[in-house]
């Protein structure tokens, strides 16, 4: 049987990575065979694990483009997972696509929207696949409810590909980013 797509979405601090680690936890609880990989540009913490906010962290296999994915894999792993995919590159559908018709789980994880509030085209592509689509959402650091669902960048510079955490960005709600926008 072909596996599933689950795809896990939202902004920074909601806690995305975290949920992936919590499925990787369930296939190494049942002793199923698997991978995981990170984009080797994510070097915040470390270059070899995946690291949360709340600092739990798993072992991955860094890689610079979607192509080194699958020459990775032994054939034998029931899943695979995938952090950060905001930083890889379109052709990651693909390799994803290939994965699960041929029997694997994938679980990815990124970010939907950058700063600017512009999709990341890859995490869309993805998104268009999964069988389940996880939107997570992060506490608003404006008015503290939860409904975070886009990051704003608290330093001028104009990357919308930018490295970082608490030093640049904060998530906030839709009504605090458009609030936050007009004062600038
Ligand atoms: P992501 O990968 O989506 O950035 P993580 O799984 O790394 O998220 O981090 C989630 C953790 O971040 C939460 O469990 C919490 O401890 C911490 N955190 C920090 N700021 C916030 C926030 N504004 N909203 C929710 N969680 C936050
Ligand atoms: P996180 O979602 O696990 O917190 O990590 C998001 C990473 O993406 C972090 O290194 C900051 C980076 N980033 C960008 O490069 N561009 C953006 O627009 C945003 C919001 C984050
Ligand atoms: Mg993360
Ligand atoms: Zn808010």
């Amino acid at each position: 049987a072909t596996g599933n797509l689950v795809v896990i979405v939202g902004p920074m601090y909601s806690g995305k990575t975290s949920e992936l680690i919590s499925f990787i936890e369930i296939y190494t609880l049942g002793k199923k065979k698997i991978k995981v990989f990170k984009p080797l540009l994510d070097n915040r913490y470390n270059e070899t694990y995946i690291v949360s906010h709340s600092n739990t962290s798993v072992k991955a296999i860094p890689i610079n483009n979607s192509a080194e994915i699958l020459p990775k894999l032994d054939g034998d792993e029931k899943a695979v997972f995938i952090d950060e995919i905001q930083f890889l590159d379109e052709p990651l559908r693909e390799v994803v696509v290939e994965m699960i018709n041929s029997g694997k789980d994938v679980y990815c994880a990124g970010l939907d929207l950058s700063y600017k509030n512009n999709p990341f085209k890859v995490t869309s592509l993805l998104m268009a696949h999964a069988d389940t689509v996880i939107k997570k959402k992060a506490v608003c650091h404006e008015c503290g409810e939860y409904r975070g669902t886009i990051s704003y960048k608290i330093v001028e510079n104009g990357g919308e590909i930018d490295v970082g955490g608490f030093e640049k960005y904060i998530a906030v709600c839709r009504d605090c980013y458009l609030k936050l926008n007009e004062k600038k």
